[in-house]
Formats: C-alpha cells, structure tokens, sequence
C-alpha cells in the first residue's frame, strides 16, 4: 500500500492504491486547504470547494513521488495557468511548475512526499523573470 509523507507535519500514513491526497489528509488530522502564506488557513479549512478542484486553497507541493500520482488534470490546470478568475493559484504557481498539484485531484499511486501549505514568493527570482 502507497505511503504518503506529510513533511511538515512530521507524519506518515499508509493508504489505498488511487485514494486522494486530500480525502486521505483528513482522516489524518492535517489541514491541506491553507490561506495564503498562513493567512487565512483557518477560514479555508471550513471554506472551501470541498475537494471538486475549483477553490485552489488545497496547494500543495509533491516534493517527492510525482510519478506515482495522476497526471495533471484540467480542474488543476485552469486553476494553475488561468489567472482570470483567481490570480492566487496562478501566482502560487509561479517556480513550483514541476511539483504543484491540489491535492484534492491528486490520486496516491505509490509513495510520496507531501509539503503542505506552500508559501509564495511574489518578489522571488521566478515571479518577475
Ligand atoms: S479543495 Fe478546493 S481545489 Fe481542492
């Protein structure tokens, strides 16, 4: 059975082949729908699409095991590469191209490594470049 590793919560849980990230975080004890850079997490936690990919609070950083996961799917894609509606995940985006999913769409194949709540950067060296 796949393991997920929760870094900054310094936990691992075992779960079902193909379950969800979020789902799966849940039944842990750990809050994956986060504000941005801490603000606000404690209003998403309760505030939130409830996992159908459209609020992208759910941000998270899979820093090992993107293999094992799903592919990028179009919930995450709009939310990522579509600045029109919610500037916030686009932005979040920014430098984290290759390990960003929401974890609400992602599906535990095999074992990762998960950093929860990513904070961004506006005035990194990707954003304005
Ligand atoms: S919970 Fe809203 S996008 Fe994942």
């Amino acid at each position: 059975m796949p393991m997920i590793k929760f870094v900054k919560e310094k936990k691992e849980i075992e779960v079902p082949q193909g379950a969800c990230l979020r789902r799966e975080a849940i039944g842990a004890g750990i809050n994956l729908n986060c504000g941005v850079n801490g603000i606000g997490q404690s209003v998403n936690k309760y505030v939130n699409c409830g996992g159908k990919g459209m609020c992208g609070t759910c941000r998270v950083l899979i820093t090992q095991g993107m293999e094992n996961t799903n592919p990028l799917t179009k919930r995450e894609w709009f939310q990522f590469k579509t600045p029109f509606h919610d500037p916030v995940p686009c932005l979040a985006y920014i430098g984290h191209e290759d390990a960003m999913r929401l974890a609400c769409m992602v599906k535990v194949n095999g074992d990762i490594e998960v950093e929860s709540c990513p904070e961004f950067n506006l005035f990194g060296e990707n954003f304005f470049s």
